[in-house]
């Protein structure tokens, strides 16, 4: 019906498929219905990556992002309750004894479960209907270790599982333990292993055992990595412990055993990693290894490799990591033995302060080499020259204070270069002369003062540059117009003497951090015609805004994402403009208390529109009223960090029926006043709103007041409780039950109707549909079934009966306009949105049957959210308490007086009435057009 709908519309299909989206939206939302659970973070990672910058909360893995971490859990039922039911990150940390049959049954789409819930007892149907599960941990992160007992088959159910991992826990009591055919990693860390033999005993189907007859062989699977790290027991390793074991990677990091200890069992070992082992020198040379590509010894204490007389066989290795060990010279006869090694790490290490290397030295496949932090001083001529498959090369943290282009000769294919955090004084011109293929340059943390574009020209590809100096740097033109992405750091100033002509045509990603930004001559301006992400950090508001506005006075065409963190308490004022695609804006530090934070607030976010994420932290906002967010129709994510003695008017709650889906409140101190104690009630129960941190939050009576009261628990004690807000919900509530109703093909079909039509004239609106004067109907009447007959017998032949004993009003009536059949809601959308006003009959009766109250509450939420688009009557049959009604639909700011017609004095005056009516009817024509 939808489609056909949405093809004979025609020009109208944009705004058809948008509606249809929302429904849809709204509609799989309900799958994932939820409100927020105390002590739980909902978010979606994809909205905003920086998330966990605020809130710290479960790692992610790539490619998932919606997630729910849950702390202090007690009762795991009731926290669960309230979870999305299609999120696909779960991380419980808290104490729960007993994990029942089918815990995670309702969550289909879970990819990732983290578990750190102490000691638990795990049935053998705890994980039940968990196909999608790739990820499980159980972790303890105390000192070691608490015991978990696993039932043999309780991993059976997972069918995708392809990481399990533990961490704190022993697995002393718990044997034969299934192990899904998918799992391709396997970790047990920080345990209580002592012997290799025990993950026989653990996990039979891993092992091959030794002993076990050939024809009585078990499934092999193929396990890409094991880790055994921080086994702190973990001291024998016999001859054949892992024997048959088909593995890919070993990890052994921070355990007492030595590679030395490790046999040819492992035949198709590609990764060993015995990172911070203490080792002194080189595992012995095993024919194990002979088809080992990575060796990771970081963290050890090897000295000196030529100690070794006889090298291993590493005839396969590719990667070989040697940080932060003893070194003081390379080891020559080691990696001349290395003809495959392509990516050779040997940070933190003391080669330095010359750094000599013989020709022939490294493979001729050597790709990547690190030598960050080794007080190297000197670069000699020709260093690098026999390195020509070069394409990365570190020189971070030494000593360095000149380059020149000898020194990076033959660096043909080199692509990255990082010298940051040196002592570079003097770029020598043509430094990077040698350097075609460079396309990315580190250059923080030098000694320079001034950077001239001609210093960084040879290189043709450079697209992302870092520059750094303190305390300031000038930079001088010529600029590289090629640039993609440029951070520069300096303490105080940076000052640009500007080119002519289009610097940065290209630039998506500008980064400055400093104090303060000049432009030389401060006439001019630069363009940034492709900026999508721009980053002021430690920027000094005592400068002025002014300065900023001018180094950005162009429009921003297509910047979507603004980081402003500011480095002073002045107060400021900022201004957001010609970035009509701005979708993040972070602020810190803004301190927007000075005046009014509301007004600035409000006159910040008028000019970004499109806004769907707003995190704003230390503010000192103070004062949080409706108006500051009503221009923002797309938020969905706001939140609010650090902030003291928040006050949020109680008009905050109109913005109900458009909150973001996101709002979260990191370390926000509240004022003592009874005028929010709606949040409580909207952060427990919100309709698809998933609110953050209102459950910890203090509030404060007074400045000196330091008694940490809980908020709620202030509302709880001092504050009478209020219907209005449940009103209110329980209307929002149903709204969306209706959406989603006649979807599931409830037979109410008239709400549909008067859904989709709210629906529609709201896009109508929004899509640039102007009906400019052509309405059809004058009313549209809205009323309940036990209202018919006094609307069709009393009402309409008033208002229809032509001229000059009646009005002549064309009216339109759901029930008797409407036939049946697949064009009565197009005929629907059309009417509502071809009349003058609506008109609502109410009576005690109406407003007590829900499905009657529901219509006002639709229009109220429509008026709420679309003020001047339809304008709405009430005509009152009955006495009504409008007390009720107002606490209830929140009505009385949206209506004025001449909006409400009252007929129940029993005897009614048709003609007062009539020209009350016309005369709200000429009103609504002109506001509409
Ligand atoms: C994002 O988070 C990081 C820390 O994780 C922080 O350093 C940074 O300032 C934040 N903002 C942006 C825009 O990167
Ligand atoms: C776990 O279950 C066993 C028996 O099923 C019970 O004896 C034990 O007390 C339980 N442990 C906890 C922590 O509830
Ligand atoms: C070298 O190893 C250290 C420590 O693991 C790591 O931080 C660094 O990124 C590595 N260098 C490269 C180029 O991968
Ligand atoms: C770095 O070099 C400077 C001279 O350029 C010297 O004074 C300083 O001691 C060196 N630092 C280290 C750690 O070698
Ligand atoms: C390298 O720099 C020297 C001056 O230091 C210069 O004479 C020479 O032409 C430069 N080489 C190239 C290829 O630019
Ligand atoms: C810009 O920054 C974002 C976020 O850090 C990154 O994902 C993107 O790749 C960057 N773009 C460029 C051109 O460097």
């Amino acid at each position: 019906m939808l489609k056909e709908s949405m093809s004979r519309m025609g020009r109208h299909q944009f705004c058809s498929v948008l509606i249809f989206l929302i429904l849809l939206t709204l509609s799989l939302n309900l799958t994932g219905w939820a409100w927020t659970t105390p002590d739980c973070i909902i978010a979606d990672s994809l909205l905003f990556p920086n998330l966990s910058y605020y809130i710290p909360f479960c790692t992610l893995v790539p490619g998932l992002h919606l997630l729910a971490s849950c702390s202090n859990v007690k009762n795991i039922n009731q926290t669960l309750e309230r979870v999305p039911k299609n999120t696909e990150v779960l991380c419980l940390q808290g104490m729960v004894p007993t994990l029942p049959a089918n815990a995670f049954g309702r969550f289909h789409s879970l990819q990732l479960l983290r578990l750190q819930l102490g000691t638990t007892n795990i049935t053998s149907r705890t994980f039940q209907g968990l196909d999608q599960l790739q990820y499980i941990f159980f972790e303890h992160h105390a000192p070691c270790c608490l015991s978990l007992f696993l039932p043999p088959n309780c991993l059976e159910s997972l069918r995708s599982l392809s990481s399990l991992s533990f961490q704190g826990y022993c697995l002393t009591y718990s044997q034969s333990i299934y192990l899904p055919t998918s799992l391709r990693h396997l970790t047990l860390r920080n345990g209580c292993l002592t012997k290799l033999q025990e993950l026989h005993r653990l996990f039979p189907d891993l092992l091959l055992s030794a002993s076990s007859a050939p024809n009585t062989k078990p499934r092999a699977p193929f396990l890409e990595m094991l880790d055994l790290s921080y086994n702190l027991q973990l001291k024998q390793a016999g001859v054949r412990d892992l024997y048959g074991l088909t593995l890919h990677s070993l990890i052994l990091d921070g355990t007492p055993l030595r590679a030395l200890d490790l046999s040819s069992g492992l035949l198709h070992l590609h990764f060993l990693s015995l990172v911070g082992t203490g080792i002194e020198k080189l595992p012995a040379s095993v024919t194990g290894y002979s088809e080992l590509r990575a060796l990771d010894l970081g963290k050890n204490q090897i000295q000196n490799i030529l100690e070794n007389r006889d090298f291993p066989g590493y005839k396969a290795l590719e990667f070989l990591s040697l940080h932060d060990n003893h070194l003081q010279s390379l080891p020559i006869r080691f990696l001349r033995t290395l003809p495959q090694l392509q990516k050779l790490n040997l940070s933190v290490n003391n080669l330095g302060p010359i750094l000599e290397i013989p020709e022939g030295l490294f493979s001729t496949n050597l790709k990547v080499l690190d030598l960050s932090h080794n007080q190297l001083c000197d670069v000699p001529h020709g260093a690098f020259s026999f390195l020509s498959q070069l394409q990365e090369l570190r020189l971070s943290g030494n000593n360095i204070s000149s380059l020149s282009n000898e020194s990076l000769q033959g660096l043909r294919w080199l692509r990255t270069l990082d010298l940051s955090w040196n002592q570079i004084k003097v770029l020598k011109p043509g430094w990077l002369s040698h350097l075609p293929a460079l396309t990315t340059l580190n250059l923080l943390g030098t000694s320079l003062e001034r950077i001239s574009g001609r210093q960084l020209q040879g290189p043709k590809m450079l697209r992302h540059l870092q520059l750094g100096s303190s305390p300031m740097l000038d930079i001088y033109p010529p600029w590289l117009p090629m640039l993609l992405s440029l951070e520069i750091q300096a303490e105080t100033c940076i000052e640009f003497m500007i080119p002519s002509g289009e610097p940065f045509l290209l630039l998506e990603n500008l980064t400055l951090e400093t104090s303060v930004l000049l432009l030389k001559p401060d006439t001019t301006t630069i363009h940034f015609p492709s900026l999508r992400r721009l980053t002021l950090r430690g920027y000094s508001f005592t400068f002025s805004t002014s300065q900023l506005q001018r180094f950005f006075s162009q429009q921003l065409p297509v910047l979507e994402h603004l980081f402003i963190w500011c480095d002073n308490s002045n107060a400021i004022d900022l201004h957001l403009f010609g970035m009509p695609r701005l979708r993040v804006l972070e602020l810190g530090y803004l301190n927007f208390f000075y005046e009014s934070s509301t007004m600035k607030l409000e006159v910040l976010l008028k000019e970004v529109p499109q806004l769907q994420v707003l995190a704003l932290s230390h503010m000192n906002l103070r004062n949080l009223s409706v108006s500051s967010f009503k221009s923002l129709q797309v938020l969905k994510l706001l939140l609010f960090n650090s902030e003291r003695t928040l006050e949020m008017n109680s008009n905050f709650q109109e913005l109900i029926p458009q909150m973001p889906q996101y709002v979260y409140f990191s370390d926000v101190t509240f004022t003592c006043q009874c005028e929010t104690s709606w949040l409580e009630s909207w952060a427990t129960r919100a309709p698809n709103t998933f609110v953050y941190g209102l459950e910890k939050s203090i509030c404060m009576a007074n400045a000196s007041d330091y008694s940490k009261t809980l908020l709620f628990s202030f509302h709880a004690t001092n504050c009478p409780h209020s219907t209005e807000f449940w009103g209110f919900l329980t209307s929002f509530t149903l709204l969306l039950l209706v959406i989603i109703l006649p979807l599931v093909s409830c037979h109410k079909w008239s709400w549909l109707h008067h859904l989709w039509t709210l629906f529609h004239t709201c896009w109508w609106k929004l899509c640039g549909h102007r009906l400019r004067g052509q309405f059809n109907y004058d009313v549209f009447i809205s009323y309940c079934e036990e209202d018919q007959a006094w609307v069709l017998e009393e009402l309409v032949p008033v208002l229809e009966k032509a001229p000059p004993e009646g009005e002549g009003l064309r009216l339109c009536l759901p029930d008797r306009d409407f036939g049946i059949g697949n064009d009565r809601m197009e005929s629907m959308i059309a009417s509502m949105g071809k009349s003058r006003a609506m008109l609502c009959v109410l009576t005690g009766q109406a407003l007590a049957s829900p499905w009657c109250n529901l219509e006002l509450r639709l229009a109220t939420y429509h008026l709420v959210a679309k003020p001047g688009t339809t304008r709405l009557l009430l005509l009152f049959l009955e006495p009504l308490n409008r007390q009720r009604l107002h606490s209830y639909h929140r009505l009385s700011r949206w209506l004025q007086k001449e909006d409400y017609f009252d007929l129940s004095q029993g005897k009614v005056e048709w003609k007062t009435f009539c020209e009350q009516l016309k005369r709200q009817l000429r009103k609504a024509g002109q506001e509409r057009d």
